[in-house]
């Protein structure tokens, strides 16, 4: 049991690689809090569903309240709800623009800024921000959530230095998936997807679980000396 007692939130964590993440960490012994916007896929022992849009600033604010008061504490931070809203950059809408920003970047802020203190004042923490392969390499079609995950990667790198401030163990870290198997992917057509598994080492696409057990392994102890890190989980593929 890698996560025993172990208490954790998991944001847009009702289904995909959150709900892959939620249910390993459960069955390592965490206490997991998915917090998303849309219905919980499933049920699993262990595992709490909140209803939370990580745009609204109160919303984080009032989460992290409730899982300090009901757990006593906050182990482990993953930074996962994110959509897509994709056109060429001639054809991209400030709607598209702005609503991508607002979650994936925004979002992962509105809730670290609350977190991360909480953390410090334990004196230890993991958190894990989910960028991606597009903002590691870019995308044609994708500038806007192409910034956010290069964004993230930014911040994680920042607060890996804030966090740790006065000596507190808190380690922050990204997860960079290649194209996983989750709803996410609906909207792009197979064609797309056959090209994408090619451009792998591997000659394929990846499976929740497996960005999952990338994620149990950077928030338990056996990363106890990783911080500030960037993990391409990607089948070696290069865009
Ligand atoms: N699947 C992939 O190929 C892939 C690759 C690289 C990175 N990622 C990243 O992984 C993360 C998870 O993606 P996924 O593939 O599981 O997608 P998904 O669409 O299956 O799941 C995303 C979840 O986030 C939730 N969500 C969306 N907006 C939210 C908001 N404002 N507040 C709270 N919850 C919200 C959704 O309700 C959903 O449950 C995303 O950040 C995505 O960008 C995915």
């Amino acid at each position: 049991m890698k996560l025993q007692d172990k208490v954790a939130v998991i944001t847009g964590g009702a289904r995909g690689l959150g709900q892959a993440m939620a249910e390993l960490f459960a069955a390592e012994g965490a206490k997991v809090v998915a917090a998303d916007m849309g219905d919980m896929g499933y049920s699993c022992e262990g595992v709490e569903g909140y209803a939370l849009n990580v745009t609204d600033v109160e919303g984080c604010q009032a989460l992290v309240n409730y899982v300090v008061e009901k757990y006593g504490k906050i182990d482990i931070l993953v930074n996962n709800a994110g959509i897509t809203r994709d056109a060429l950059t001639r054809k991209m809408t400030d709607d598209m623009w702005n609503l991508v920003i607002d979650v994936n970047l925004k979002g992962v802020f509105n809730l670290t800024r609350f977190v991360g203190p909480v953390m410090q004042e334990q004196g230890q923490g993991s958190i894990i921000n989910i960028s991606s392969v597009v903002g590691e390499f870019g995308n044609i079609g994708q500038a806007n959530y192409a910034a956010t995950k290069a964004g993230v990667i930014g911040m994680t790198k920042s607060w890996a230095k804030e966090f740790a401030m006065k000596g507190a163990q808190v380690r922050v870290n990204a997860i960079s998936p290649g194209y996983t198997m989750t709803d996410i992917l609906k909207t792009v057509p197979q064609e797309l997807l056959d090209k994408f598994a090619k451009q792998t080492m591997l000659g394929r696409l990846a499976q929740p679980e497996e960005i999952a057990k990338a994620a149990l392994f950077l928030a338990s102890d056996d990363a106890s000396y990783i911080t500030g890190h960037n993990l391409s989980v990607n089948g070696g593929m290069r865009l």
